[in-house]
């Protein structure tokens, strides 16, 4: 099967098998299949957060299944149940439609439901653990379903229990936790900017997804345009030591908490832009002139060349800064 139209980098990948399953209640059998013994399939949502460096190696599985419901509603808290193969950002504006909010600063990432958890997506201050009740998965060593509490995933930033067993789940559907009565987080001092440049005082749910959609826009590439992943490389995390040192030396680069006291995440995109890469391009590899932490493919890279890039990159910000940067995208078919 061709996955070249299954990525949004939009470069040529292959794989043996491509296996579609629309009632994630057939998965035991679909695991019964000649064609899946052997090597475990790769599980393929929107092909927004990984590179083909190669081809897949062995069969590709991607969930179909496009269901919405109301779990539960007391009048002011809802449980809403998406399946995996649902579109992320129409599963945003569809809980806003009826009412629900919580998931407004996440709107317009690309992808599916089923994927969110497994990198526990974020943006502008929310990562979707926060909002997660429980996701569902089967697994195929072991032929059970399994529902996972938000505790069960533990969430951290990029990261969760399904990223660090890769193939061991495959999520099948998403519960949220969404209230009727908007808590917003409006940390993101780009979004509060946003909604004051619009004369928003006391803004909706809908008004902050509005004002995310609107910065999304204004800063990354639309992988349908332009072949990307949104950011490459992770906002490393370092000891809090390391990144005094490097304030003292650079005091405009943005320095973040990382969820503990020892620790400091600092921003990949300043690096990358300090180190000179920002809007470079070698053939149809380069990085967004927008966002220097977006790699693109101008139209015929290879993931190969894509990869090549990306090396150089974090090459050239470990020598200049110290640093090493991380991959924020699954690499399939190459070692990072
Ligand atoms: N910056 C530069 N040069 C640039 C772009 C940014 O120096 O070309 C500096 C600026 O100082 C800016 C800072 O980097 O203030 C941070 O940039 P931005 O606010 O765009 O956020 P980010 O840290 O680069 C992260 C996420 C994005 C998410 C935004 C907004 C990661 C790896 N990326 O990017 O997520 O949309 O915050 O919350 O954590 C994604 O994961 O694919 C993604 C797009």
């Amino acid at each position: 099967a061709d996955l070249t139209g299954r990525n949004t980098f939009g470069v040529a990948a292959r794989a043996p098998w491509l296996v579609e399953v629309a009632d994630a209640a057939r998965l035991p059998e679909v695991f019964a299949l000649p064609q899946l013994q052997g090597a475990r399939p790769l599980v393929l949502g929107g092909g927004s957060n990984l590179l083909f460096a190669g081809d897949a190696p062995g069969p590709v599985l991607a969930l179909t299944g496009r269901g919405v419901s109301i779990v539960s509603d007391d009048g002011e808290r809802a449980i809403v149940r998406a399946d995996a193969g649902v579109e992320w950002h129409a599963l945003v504006m569809d809980t806003l439609g009826r009412g629900f909010a919580g998931l407004e600063n996440l709107a317009l990432i690309p992808g599916t439901t089923g994927a969110a958890p497994i990198q526990n997506i974020g943006a502008y201050g929310v990562e979707v653990g926060e909002l997660i009740h429980a996701v569902e998965a089967f697994e195929p060593g072991t032929g059970t379903m399994h529902r996972l509490d938000r505790d069960a995933c533990a969430f951290g930033y990029r990261d969760s229990v399904f990223k660090h067993a890769p193939d061991r789940f495959v999520v099948t559907a998403v519960e949220f936790d969404l209230l009727r009565t908007p808590s917003l987080t409006l940390d993101y001092a780009g979004l509060r900017e946003a909604l004051a440049t619009r004369g928003i005082e006391s803004p909706t749910a809908r008004d902050v997804a509005d004002a995310v959609i609107d910065i999304r826009r204004s800063k990354l590439p639309d992988p349908a345009v332009l072949g990307n992943a949104g950011s490459f490389f992770k906002n490393p995390i370092v000891p809090v030591e390391q990144a005094e040192a490097l304030l003292a030396e650079h005091p405009t680069l943005p320095v973040f908490r990382a969820g503990s006291p020892e620790l400091r995440k600092l921003s990949a995109a300043w690096l990358i832009d300090r180190a000179g890469w920002k809007g470079q391009r070698d053939g149809d590899a380069g990085v967004a002139p927008s966002h220097a932490l977006v790699l693109v493919n101008y139209g015929s890279a290879s993931g190969r060349d894509l990869l090549d890039l990306a090396r150089r990159i974090a090459d050239s910000v470990h020598a200049r800064f110290g640093v090493r940067l991380e991959p924020e995208p699954r690499v399939i078919g190459a070692a990072w």
